[in-house]
């Protein structure tokens, strides 16, 4: 009787436990709908590719060229220079939202991926079968931590080497972001606040991030996709905003369990429902990792493009509201994951999903 009770709840428990997921938050009235604009930045073009590509070294891809607002630019002074492509860009930006139909606006998004954590490191350093089948599923190996990785000396410099980009582009009149958001996990929070650390920033455009879960990482078995609790973050950064709801411990990550990248596209289009219905912000920073970069990037209907540690990319969003919503899909339970008992000795790529260690 006691054992069956004991089987009945311990069943109940398993049950909760695979089938966590997503909880998606409160919805709007209509569908936010995505569209990529592409032929302002060369990241949008098929031609461009994205394994050579270097935003710092092309102006963040801003393509030269002139717009159809160009002509109505307002010539504030006598003697003021002509606008910069920079400038140029941001009035033709606000044209688009001034001029567009009630249920359309565009927004400029600025994602970025953290730069280089200890995880990235180690991968690298294992080779992907052996960290994907028995590293990652560890804190680390004795000498490092990976678990919610800290970002590396070389993280660092790359964040930092961003920071000073963006001071280049202050002067040339780049759009600054109106608000930031990042991920919870501290590979971010960092990469963040290096790179937006110290900048001269005007009022409105004054670096106050928002920490939202919807922008962590895809989540994997790896326990550097284990994010740290609220007071941890409150505790390392008491000058980010931690958005309402957030739990204090991380009640999605899941032992031996990984999110589906469907799930995770749902939740991708969740939380840019909350920042771009939410938030009237045109001019918006995230700072994330590259599979959640890939997920947002999917559900803008942009291309695919990857983003190596401490890169940003722009993309112009717009945004229109549907009376109705398409069919939707809902959030299926995790899906297990394989492992090795030893870390595998294989470094072929055909190993990373751990089918050769058994
Ligand atoms: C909705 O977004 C899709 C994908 O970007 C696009 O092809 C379609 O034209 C959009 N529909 C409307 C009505 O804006
Ligand atoms: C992109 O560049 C990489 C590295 O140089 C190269 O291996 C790859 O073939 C290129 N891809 C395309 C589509 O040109
Ligand atoms: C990208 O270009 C910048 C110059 O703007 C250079 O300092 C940097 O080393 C380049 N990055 C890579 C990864 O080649
Ligand atoms: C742990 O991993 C790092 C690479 O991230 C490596 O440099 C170090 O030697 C490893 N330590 C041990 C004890 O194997
Ligand atoms: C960055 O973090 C340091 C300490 O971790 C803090 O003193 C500083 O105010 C932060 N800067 C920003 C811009 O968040």
């Amino acid at each position: 009787m006691h054992t069956s009770i004991l089987s009945f709840i311990l069943a109940l428990i398993f049950a909760l436990s695979v089938n966590a997921h997503w909880k998606a938050p409160t919805h709007h009235n209509g569908y936010l709908n995505y569209t990529t604009i592409p032929g302002l930045f060369l990241q949008d073009s098929p031609t461009t590719n994205a394994s050579t590509f270097n935003f710092t070294a092309s102006n963040f891809g801003l393509i030269p060229r002139r717009y159809p607002s160009d002509s109505t630019w307002p010539n504030p002074s006598p003697g003021a220079g002509k606008p910069t492509q920079w400038q140029r860009l941001t009035h033709h930006i606000t044209s688009l939202n001034t001029h567009s139909p009630p249920n359309v606006r565009y927004a400029l998004l600025y994602l970025g991926r953290h730069g280089e954590g200890y995880h990235n490191a180690a991968e690298a350093f294992y080779g992907t079968p052996a960290w994907n089948c028995f590293w990652a599923e560890r804190d680390g190996n004795g000498s490092v931590v990976w678990a919610d990785a800290e970002i590396t000396p070389t993280g660092a410099q790359q964040a930092l080497a961003v920071n000073v980009f963006w001071k280049s582009l202050i002067p040339e009149g780049v759009p600054l972001p109106q608000s930031y958001y990042t991920s919870p996990l501290r590979r971010c929070l960092e990469t963040a606040n290096l790179t937006f650390g110290g900048l001269e920033l005007p009022r409105g455009r004054e670096f106050k991030p928002t920490v939202k879960e919807g922008f962590r990482e895809g989540i994997s078995a790896h326990t550097c996709d284990r994010r740290g609790t609220r007071t941890a973050i409150r505790e390392a950064y008491p000058g980010y905003g931690i958005e309402a709801g957030f739990t204090e411990v991380d009640e999605l990550w899941e032992k031996g369990h990984a999110e589906t990248s469907g799930d995770q596209d749902l939740r991708s289009k969740e939380v840019l429902d909350e920042v771009l219905g939410g938030d009237g912000s045109t001019f918006v920073s995230v700072t994330s990792h590259s599979g959640e970069i890939a997920s947002l990037l999917r559900v803008l209907g942009h291309q695919e493009f990857s983003l190596s540690t401490g890169a940003v990319i722009p993309v112009l969003v717009k945004v229109t509201t549907l009376k109705s919503a398409p069919a939707t899909s809902t959030y299926e339970a995790f899906t297990s994951v394989s492992t090795c008992a030893m870390a595998p000795t294989v470094t072929a790529a055909s190993c990373n999903d751990c089918s050769c260690c058994k």
